[in-house]
């Protein structure tokens, strides 16, 4: 396959950015779509030129890290998989594919197509764990009965890679869908049950102060989402998050 790519060249934070014209040849429908972001990398290399700098690690749709914007859509055409899942068979031969980073306020771009999620990082530092006694007397997890209806919806929950493909797709770059599946994962369990309240308002309170936008229920974060994260997280965490602030002190 023959393609021309537009890729965004942004050389940090206060750059201004760019799109940048590139064609590469003898691509094979087969590849992945970072694959053949790596043949023109490798051409850029040998010509001296300044690579395109993309977030990558596992390549196989669990690490969240392959996260770009591919002809206006979050992981590009499919549904329900990674950047790194999608192959060149997706494309026509001659088309020219558009890709850029993730445009948010609360994600700014480090170079080209990597930006900065970090935000994340502190939202799950607010409260995105289990607390336990390691005193000598835990209790091992598994002699607590866990309902298999709540069990299926926390993991289903849990399978949210932290990819941030929702606040990207979001007009309001509302992060409501990633952090309500990080609360629920654990709201839904027994575990979780003594930091609920503490949980929810904390990592709500994270995300406005990380310059998140509001929810204004479009759905568009679950169309795009690689890993099928359900809106009724986020009803979920909103109710949640009602009973512990009129219980709050
Ligand atoms: S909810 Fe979906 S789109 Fe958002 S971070 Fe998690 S996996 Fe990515
Ligand atoms: S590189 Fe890990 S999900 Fe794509």
């Amino acid at each position: 396959m023959n393609l021309t790519l537009k890729i965004w060249r942004q050389n940090g934070p206060n750059d201004k950015g760019r799109m940048e014209t590139y064609p590469v040849s003898d691509i094979s429908p087969d590849m992945s779509f970072l694959e053949m972001i790596d043949v023109l990398n490798d051409a850029l290399i040998r010509d001296g030129k300044d690579p395109v700098a993309f977030d990558h690690d596992c390549r196989e749709g669990i690490c969240g890290m392959c996260s770009m914007y591919i002809n206006g859509e979050a992981h590009g055409p499919g549904r329900q998989i990674t950047t790194c899942q999608l192959h060149m068979r997706s494309f026509k031969d001659g088309e020219t594919i558009y890709i850029e980073p993730w445009r948010a306020a609360a994600f700014p771009v480090v170079k080209d197509l990597a930006v900065d999620r970090s935000a994340f990082d502190r939202i799950i530092q607010a409260g995105g764990y289990v607390s336990v006694n390691t005193s000598g007397n835990t209790q091992d997890a598994n002699a607590i009965p866990v309902p298999k209806a709540d069990a299926d919806a926390a993991f289903d929950a849990a399978t949210c890679i932290g990819c941030g493909a929702c606040v990207a797709t979001c007009k309001n770059a509302s992060a409501m869908l990633f952090v309500s599946a990080k609360v629920s994962q654990l709201s839904l369990l027994p575990q979780g049950q003594p930091e609920k309240n503490e949980r929810v308002l904390n990592m709500v309170n994270q995300m406005d102060l990380e310059g998140f936008g509001n929810c204004t229920n479009t759905g568009a974060c679950e169309v795009e989402c690689p890993k099928g994260i359900s809106l009724e997280n986020i009803a979920r965490m909103n109710r949640d998050y009602l009973a512990a602030s009129v219980t709050a002190d």
